[in-house]
């Protein structure tokens, strides 16, 4: 493959280059780097406009196109500061699932990370150069403390040990991890690791609560067993994976104008669970990415989100209020008690009918006879704040989940729930939406009916909550 330099450049355009460079804090390969991919963008979006819909529904909405296109324009960057506890070895697992997703990962370690894991194997899976030194004359004259702290758009901690957190709360900078935590005006997204009793410490509480006062964002963590022998409670590391969940958002809001700052969101996501008796229950089937992923989206693009959410396995999004709630009747209270809010988004699988009277005791087997259950209609939450007269938010999104006649299904549940959107999908079980990552939607408003292409449930919900800014600001319907 052919390749080519800075310095083949004549001499116009190689000074073109570094102003241009300078004036966005990029070494001129990256600025050249970053052309380039913002050229390969503007093609795909070029591309995705191009593409028609599918025939007798309108052609696919343009707010997702410009917006993956900006993800894949300039590349997220993160900096991953490792601290010194035995999760650091997840760390490295972490870069790597960083990387699949097309993030540039740069590494600090810190002196006590480098007794768990090296600077080799940081820098093989990151593919970039990892720092450890404040006072590296070398470091500091290449890319230097400051500019290291300035060019990731996320700061990640992980580990985030009871020592390192006391020192972001502190304000302390006695390394380079501390050095450059203190000079970075960037998200800073902690997933803390420590022995459940550090944990628990009045001081880290302190520190924990400063944190989060000063809007560090964390993850985790969480239940399990301890790397000691014999020691368990909460302290273990989230797993990388939540860690990216958690932190993609943010990445993308680096990028994404912050259109719904000030506004309030309130979500639904998940099933509810509806009691029999103390162990059994009736429930949709939900897993909640895609309630989730829109909570996230929301918050990624500056609004001030309540999430409440039914009983899932999914961590809680980062960046908002979380409230959780077993049956229908407790999440109707709960967006009842969030209200008044401007936009309001019922992604839940609300169970529609419960027991009327469960039992108090577990319901015994009978040999030869079956229970009777008698079943009465729960409230229809999307309905209730749909028709509402007070406090209605401006605009109030439901959810359809249909297994045949999708269109005509949503459009009638539009009406009758006294909706202004509703997101339909075919959930029929061939179709994996169900627990899966993907979704195709369309998009049933009274204007008509969109059809969004098959995408990742984090696109859908990133696309709808763009719709939603454009919606508030007068640009859409
Ligand atoms: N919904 C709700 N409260 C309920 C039932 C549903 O808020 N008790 C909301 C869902 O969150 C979703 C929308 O209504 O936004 C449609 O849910 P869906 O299950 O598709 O429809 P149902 O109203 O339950 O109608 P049906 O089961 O007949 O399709």
């Amino acid at each position: 493959m052919a390749s080519i330099t800075i310095r083949q450049l004549d001499e116009d355009l190689k000074r073109r280059l570094r102003l241009r460079a300078a004036r966005n804090g990029r070494s001129m390969e990256d600025e050249a780097r970053t052309i380039l991919r913002m050229a390969s963008a503007d093609e795909l979006a070029e591309q995705s406009r191009a593409n028609k819909a599918v025939p007798g529904v309108a052609p696919i909405p343009q707010p997702a196109a410009p917006l993956l296109a900006r993800s894949i324009a300039r590349q997220a960057r993160v900096l991953l500061i490792v601290g010194g506890g035995i999760a650091a070895y997840k760390s490295l697992e972490l870069i790597r699932r960083l990387k699949e997703r097309g993030v540039v990962v740069r590494c600090i370690l810190t002196r006590a990370a480098m007794e768990f894991i090296t600077v080799l194997s940081a820098s093989a899976l990151s593919g970039e150069r990892v720092f450890v030194n404040l006072f590296d004359p070398t470091t500091e004259h290449d890319i230097g403390h400051i500019r290291l702290a300035r060019e990731a758009e996320l700061v990640v901690v992980a580990p985030a040990t009871a020592d390192l957190m006391a020192k972001m709360a502190a304000g302390t900078a006695d390394d380079l991890a501390s050095a450059v935590l203190l000079a970075s005006d960037a998200t800073v997204l902690v997933a803390p690791a420590m022995n459940p009793h550090m944990w628990a410490h009045p001081a880290t509480r302190r520190n924990l609560a400063s944190l989060e006062r000063d809007g560090v964002l964390v993850v985790g963590p969480k239940v399990g067993e301890m790397a000691e022998e014999g020691e368990a409670g909460i302290g273990r590391m989230a797993e990388p994976l939540e860690i990216v969940s958690a932190a993609l958002p943010f990445l993308h809001s680096a990028h994404a104008p912050q259109t719904l700052k000030g506004r309030r969101v309130i979500v639904t996501s998940g099933p509810t669970h509806e009691p029999i008796d103390p162990v059994r229950y009736i429930a949709n089937r939900s897993s909640g990415k895609q309630g989730h992923a829109i909570a996230g989206a929301a918050a990624a693009l500056g609004a001030e989100v309540l999430l409440v959410t039914g009983p899932v396995t999914l961590p809680d999004p980062v960046g908002l209020k979380t409230v959780k709630v077993e049956t229908a009747q407790e999440m109707l209270a709960e967006i009842n008690r969030g209200l008044p809010a401007e936009v309001a988004i019922f992604a839940a699988a609300v169970a529609d009918w419960r027991v009327e009277e469960p039992n108090a005791n577990k319901i015994k087997k009978q040999p030869g006879s079956s229970p009777t259950l008698t079943l009465i209609e729960n409230p229809d939450i999307l309905a209730t704040i749909g028709h509402r007269d007070k406090d209605r938010p401006r605009l109030v999104i439901g959810f359809a989940a249909e297994t045949e006649q999708v269109i005509e299904h949503a459009k009638a549940k539009l009406a009758r729930k006294g909706c202004d959107w509703i997101v339909a999908n075919d959930v029929s079980p061939g179709s994996g939406v169900m627990g899966g990552d993907c979704n195709a939607v369309h998009l049933v408003t009274a204007e008509g009916i969109e059809s969004w292409p098959p995408q990742s449930k984090e696109a859908v919900a990133r696309a709808l909550v763009a719709r939603v800014a454009d919606a508030l600001t007068g640009a859409q319907p």
